[in-house]
């Protein structure tokens, strides 16, 4: 799939435009000085985490950027299900952590362009109780170790807290938190801000908070909006992102592409593409 401007000029604000543009650049001529890991977590099902990972990682490689979406979920609704449909991989995440094979032999094209994944099964979830030396640290180390150029790199997480989960948090040097304001209680948030804190403290001391991505917001319910304080009280300094509820975002895993090519003039898609360009711009401005 050729690379399509609209992506660009049709949701994107000029002064957001103005900025993204360098970014791009920037990025463009130094992978290895960006490259960042942004794991996208959730203990909550259904808080947005598969449709923000795909979504976002589509629209970077539309924007021409090298991308690997790792896939740490085993269910069968999955990033790996969204875009390779039925086929199945022999190698895959479950492979690099039992040693069977290493990430970069794992990651395949998808039939966008510039869309690199990691896919994954339901035997992913064997890592969960195999007990294996260094669960925490494997995917960290040979996200580093890869020769492949990729611009960014983006962690699929599972809805759990488990081991995986937190191989992915060690990984990451972000996070994106989606969250479904109707569909999360507050004790959930507290289980999410702990295990964040545990890790940091323990395994991660750089990990912070990109973006918090409220999806399918619809703003009314007295719970969302207690939500929405916690959020302010537990991530004060995290930005936030407002994705409307979205049919197309429904429809688009069942027809095997991603958002920007199935449906770019959504305003789901262009909420995404707003998200997508910060967290560049940022980065790019961190450095
Ligand atoms: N903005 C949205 N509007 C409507 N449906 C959405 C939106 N975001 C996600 N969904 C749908 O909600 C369900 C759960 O989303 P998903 O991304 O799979 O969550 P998670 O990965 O956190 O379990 C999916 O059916 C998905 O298509
Ligand atoms: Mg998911």
């Amino acid at each position: 799939m050729a690379p399509s401007p609209l992506a660009f000029q049709e949701h994107l604000p000029p002064d957001v435009l103005k900025q993204l543009r360098p970014a791009l650049e920037a990025i463009k001529s130094s992978p290895k000085l960006f490259h960042t890991t942004y794991g996208v977590v959730n203990q909550k099902g259904g808080a947005g985490k598969t449709a923000t990972a795909v979504t976002v990682a589509a629209i970077w490689a539309l924007w021409g950027l090298l991308i690997r979406l790792i896939d740490s979920d085993p269910q069968m609704s999955s990033a790996t299900y969204w875009l390779l449909q039925e086929l199945i991989l022999e190698l895959t995440l479950r492979g690099m952590y039992f040693g069977e094979c290493t990430l970069d032999q794992a990651t395949v094209q998808t039939s966008m362009e510039g869309l690199l994944l990691v896919p994954s099964y339901e035997n992913l979830a064997q890592v969960e109780y195999a007990q294996l030396p260094d669960t925490n640290i494997a995917l960290r180390g040979a996200i580093a170790d890869s020769a492949i150029p990729a611009h960014m790199s983006l962690i699929d997480c599972r809805p759990s807290l488990g081991a995986l989960t937190a191989s992915a948090l060690v990984a990451s040097d972000q996070l994106i938190i989606p969250l479904n304001p109707s569909g999360m209680d507050l004790p959930g948030l507290v289980e999410l801000s702990k295990t964040r804190a545990v890790i940091k403290k323990r395994l991660n001391p750089g990990l912070s908070v990109a973006a918090l991505v409220l999806t399918q917001d619809t703003g009314q319910t007295t719970l969302a909006g207690k939500i929405r304080e916690q959020l302010a009280v537990d991530y004060p300094d995290a930005p936030r992102f407002r994705i409307p509820p979205s049919v197309r975002i429904r429809e688009a895993p069942l027809t095997g592409e991603p958002l920007p090519t199935f449906a770019p003039r959504s305003t789901a898609n262009g909420a995404y593409a707003l998200l997508a360009a910060d967290l560049l711009i940022r980065r790019v401005a961190a450095a």
